[in-house]
């Protein structure tokens, strides 16, 4: 199957090398906006615009499925999208309510963009699980800008993160969840600052089941050929997609 992944820069490639592990025998092609990166902290109505172009890029390349390998793309155009497309569509959702389950009595620790926290489909999600009083947003847009510039030092994330969470008592905190597909690549500095006990949650694994359920997917550990084709809107850079390469390698 021909399977259309998108996200405004580096993120999504996390969730591509997710479904080369899940699902290895399938063709994908990614999408980078990188002209247009970040999304998160622009107005929703211009990144709606960006949204469709690239959809409708993927779509014309007679994709069978989609994933929106970027949560900020999901909250604000998926529900259009589903109803433009016939092929099924995949978003990203903050895993709230997996971290719920995994927090027992303690509270949640949301992190994502400033637009997809400000955005109805995520009060939606924390009305619908009766979680107002327990779930803090948190967002991290530098993160975003961190990633786009393959920024990975501990030097220079663990004092940014430090300063973010700074002002909360993480001792009442049981998850954080990763909610934006650019802060994946920073989970073991979370891990390094934050108490053990808690757990930190990102959407990766899940959308990709969803994926492999949805189009009715085997598993197959027996051939490894999935062929990947990178976009970027962008400039083309070698030396960018020569990361993105590294990273799924
Ligand atoms: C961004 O472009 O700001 C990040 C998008 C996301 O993964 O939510």
């Amino acid at each position: 199957m021909k399977i259309g992944i998108f996200d405004s820069g580096v993120g999504g490639i996390t969730v591509l090398k997710e479904a080369l592990k899940q699902l290895p025998n399938e063709e994908y092609i990614y999408y980078a906006d990188t002209e247009n990166v970040p999304y998160g902290t622009k107005p929703k109505e211009e990144v709606k615009g960006y949204i469709f172009n690239v959809v409708k890029f993927l779509a014309d390349k007679d994709i069978d499925a989609l994933v929106i390998a970027c949560n900020t793309a999901t909250s604000i155009a998926v529900k259009e999208l589903r109803k433009k497309y016939s092929f099924p569509i995949i978003g990203m959702e903050p895993a709230v309510k997996p971290a719920i389950e995994k927090s027992e009595d303690k509270k949640v620790l949301v992190t994502a963009t400033t637009l997809t926290l400000k955005e109805q489909k995520f009060q939606d999600l924390v009305t619908k699980l009766h979680s107002e009083d327990i779930v803090d947003p948190l967002p991290l847009p530098k993160l975003v800008e961190y990633a786009e510039n393959f920024i990975f030092d501990e030097e220079i994330i663990i004092p940014y993160l430090q300063r973010e969470l700074s002002s909360y008592n993480l001792d009442e905190y049981g998850t954080i969840v990763l909610g934006c597909t650019h802060f994946p690549f920073y989970k073991d500095y979370f891990k390094k600052i934050v108490p053990n006990h808690i757990e930190i949650i990102d959407g990766n694994e899940g959308t990709i089941k969803h994926l492999k359920n949805t189009l009715n997917l085997e598993d197959s550990t027996l051939w490894r050929r999935s062929k990947v084709t990178f976009y970027l809107s962008g400039k083309e850079d070698k030396e960018v997609l020569k990361k993105y390469l590294d990273i799924i390698r």
